[in-house]
Formats: C-alpha cells, sequence, structure tokens
C-alpha cells in the first residue's frame, strides 16, 4: 500500500514528540499499520528552531494555512493551540480540501467541534481527537466504540495534569503554587496560557467534549459550573487532610432530573477513594454506564510522549482504515440541545 503522507502543524511539545516517534519506530509502524506514515509537511513559527529529530526530507511551510491547502498529505494533524485564529483556519481547510484531521485541540473542540466533525461527514473524511481528553487515556475510542449501546449516565474525574501535579507537590512537598507552576510549565504540561490549566477552562473544554459524546447534547462549554484551583492554599490541603479528604480539581457531567448537569471545581474526596490516590500528572476517568458498570481509566493525561502516543492512534487509525469505507465521524451523536433534552425527559 502507499505510504500514509502526514503533515504536522505545531512542532512545540507534543508535535516534536509525534515527529520523534515516528521516525525512530517507522519500521515497527509500518508493519503494525500495513503501511508506511512519512511525514512530508512540516510548519510552525519559528523555522530555525532544533526540534531534535531531522525532518529536512519534509517539506516546510510559511503557514499551516497554506500546509493545508497545498501540502502533499492524505492527513493534516493540527498540535498548534488556540481556539480561534491558524487552527481554526487551517482545519476548516484541511477538512475541506478532503483530507483527514487528528488535533489535540480541545479549547478548539469545545468551541466548535460539531461544526467541524459535519464538514468531515460531509467530505467522508474523519476528524481523530483522541489527545484532547486526558492525555493518552484513551477515554473518547471507549465513548464512541467500547461503550457503544450503553447508556451513560455518569462522567467524572482529574482532566488537567498540571492542576492535579500542581494540588499533589503542595501536597506532599509543601511547595508554593507559583513554584509547582512553573515546574509544570518547564515539563510541558501547561497550556500556552496557563490560566486556561489553574482557573478550570481547560477541564471544562475537556469535560464539554465528553458530555456531547456521551449524551448526545450540543457541546456546551459556556453553561459549565467553572471554579479552578488558583484560590487553593496549602493551609486548605492540610485542612482537608486532617478531615480525611484530598483536594482534586473535578470535571463532572451528570443526567440529572432537569437535563445534563456538568461542573468543574475543587473537589475533596475521601481519602481511601480511588480517585484521591492519583497523583501528579496522572488523570483519571470514570465513567458509568448501564450495562458495563463503572469504569475507571487512569493514565499520564499531559506531556510530550503521553499525549503524542493518542495522537499516534489516531494517525493508525486512519492508515489502517480503508479508503470509502469509513465509518462517518460525528463527534457527538446526532444533537440535542441541552433544552430539547430537557423537554425530551
Ligand atoms: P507548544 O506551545 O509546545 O507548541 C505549539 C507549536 O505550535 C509550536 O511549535 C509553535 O511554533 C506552533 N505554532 C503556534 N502557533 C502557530 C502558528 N500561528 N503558525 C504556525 N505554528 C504555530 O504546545 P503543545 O505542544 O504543548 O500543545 C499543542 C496542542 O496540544 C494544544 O492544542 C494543546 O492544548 C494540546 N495538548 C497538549 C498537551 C500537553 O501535554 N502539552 C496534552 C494534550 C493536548 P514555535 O515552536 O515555532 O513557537
Ligand atoms: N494542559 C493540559 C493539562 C494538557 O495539564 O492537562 C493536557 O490536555
Amino acid at each position: 500500500a502507499d505510504a500514509l503522507k502526514i503533515g504536522i502543524a505545531g512542532l512545540g511539545t507534543v508535535g516534536a514528540s509525534l515527529a520523534r516517534i515516528l521516525t525512530t519506530r517507522s519500521n515497527e509502524l509500518a508493519i503494525t499499520c500495513g503501511r508506511a506514515i512519512e511525514i512530508t509537511a512540516v510548519t510552525a513559527r519559528d523555522r530555525s528552531r532544533d526540534r531534535g529529530v531531522d525532518l529536512s526530507r519534509a517539506e516546510w511551510f510559511v503557514s499551516p494555512e497554506e500546509m493545508a491547502e497545498k501540502a502533499d498529505i492524505d492527513v493534516f494533524v493540527e498540535l498548534m493551540g488556540g481556539a480561534e485564529g491558524a487552527a481554526d483556519r487551517s482545519v476548516r481547510a484541511a477538512l475541506s480540501r478532503g483530507l483527514h484531521v487528528v488535533t489535540a485541540n480541545k479549547a478548539l473542540l469545545a468551541r466548535c467541534g460539531v461544526e467541524l466533525a459535519a464538514i468531515a461527514e460531509e467530505k467522508g473524511v474523519l476528524l481523530n481527537f483522541e489527545a484532547a481528553v486526558a492525555g493518552g487515556i484513551p477515554v473518547i475510542k471507549a465513548l464512541r466504540e467500547s461503550l457503544t449501546g450503553n447508556t451513560i449516565s455518569r462522567i467524572y474525574g482529574i482532566m488537567n495534569g498540571t492542576c492535579n501535579y500542581i494540588l499533589t507537590r503542595m501536597e506532599k512537598e509543601g511547595l508554593s503554587f507559583e513554584a509547582c507552576l512553573k515546574e509544570a510549565q518547564r515539563l510541558g504540561y501547561a497550556e500556552a496560557d496557563p490560566t486556561f490549566d489553574i482557573e478550570g477552562n481547560d477541564t471544562a473544554h475537556k469535560l464539554a467534549i465528553l458530555t456531547t459524546l456521551a449524551f448526545g447534547t450540543q457541546i456546551a462549554a459556556d453553561q459549565i459550573y467553572l471554579e479552578g484551583i488558583s484560590n487553593i492554599s496549602i493551609e486548605d490541603i492540610h485542612a482537608a487532610a486532617d478531615l480525611g479528604y484530598r483536594i482534586k480539581l473535578l470535571g463532572v457531567a451528570q443526567r440529572t432530573e432537569s437535563g445534563i448537569e456538568q461542573r468543574v471545581h475543587p473537589t475533596m474526596v475521601p481519602h481511601d477513594s480511588v480517585i484521591a490516590q492519583v497523583d501528579g500528572v496522572t488523570n483519571a476517568v470514570a465513567i458509568e454506564s448501564d450495562i458495563l458498570g463503572e469504569l475507571l481509566m487512569v493514565g499520564p493525561g499531559a506531556g510530550g510522549n503521553a499525549t503524542a502516543s493518542a495522537v499516534l492512534g489516531d494517525i493508525a487509525d486512519i492508515a489502517k482504515s480503508r479508503p470509502g469505507a469509513q465509518r462517518v465521524p460525528v463527534l457527538g451523536k446526532p444533537a440535542a440541545t441541552l433544552e430539547v433534552y430537557q423537554q425530551a425527559k
């Protein structure tokens, strides 16, 4: 089979990790996927920066939009970030041109994911986004594939690695909030604007995506009750510990009498619960459904390799899929607004 040609827009923490893995594991991947995966196009802002990987065989594009419109690629991999601007324009251009798209950009999907999925559906291409929620944990696959036929009643968990890293180190090592955040940034866990992490917006973006997939509602990130961790002090953490609790930033979405409730806030969880034991950059997502029961997935939630692992899985799915025989990509089940859901109850 012909090689799958991919273009990577964004060569930062995630993009450079992905490029390194694709380069160093090319033989194994070709065997697993039944065809080679080649990076034929790349773009980032600074062309002169060393990315720790030889990309000299890929064509360099001056902008992601130009790459989406002109590059000789089958898959456009968006790893720049940002809910608007270059990410939005280039992903739309790629889908409209009939390219598959893989993205880790939860901010973009929380703003207009259903719209992008509709373009993908119309063009018969895939829009894959496993890395957008909980890093390397395959929660999108679980919802889209493994739990088919289940009625989901609740999804909750720790969905931001930066916040969990900060809370863990504050509690266990007595470090200041600022020092922990700086370290999370240095390790590549935090968003370009870390207020998205610490004020809970990033968790809200992820929760909104999960809610749409689990409950078939329109994405409604702006309807989520939101409270971050920037006001949590070491004294709060110690007071909670004295009462037998640990503080975790949780995202929760659940069916209620009046519709789907969504909230993000610091939560006191009992010390002996599984979720309380989830430390550092690790994420945990629990899904309660009627056929399976409770599923708890725990794993690396941020960082270059963990995220690139999920992106790579999405690319491999495309490499293995037969053109013309793909499942139509949908971000959620046929969209219903929260109001429609409420009326139907
Ligand atoms: P970085 O900030 O490390 O990298 C962003 C990359 O995009 C850089 O290479 C940058 O170029 C490039 N870029 C930004 N804007 C433009 C533009 N307008 N035109 C061309 N290139 C551009 O981000 P991350 O790798 O950490 O994150 C990438 C995406 O993955 C984001 O959507 C993020 O939310 C998501 N994500 C990140 C995770 C993580 O752990 N880091 C985990 C899960 C998802 P240059 O290098 O030249 O500045
Ligand atoms: N900034 C995000 C986090 C990256 O810390 O969880 C993973 O989505």
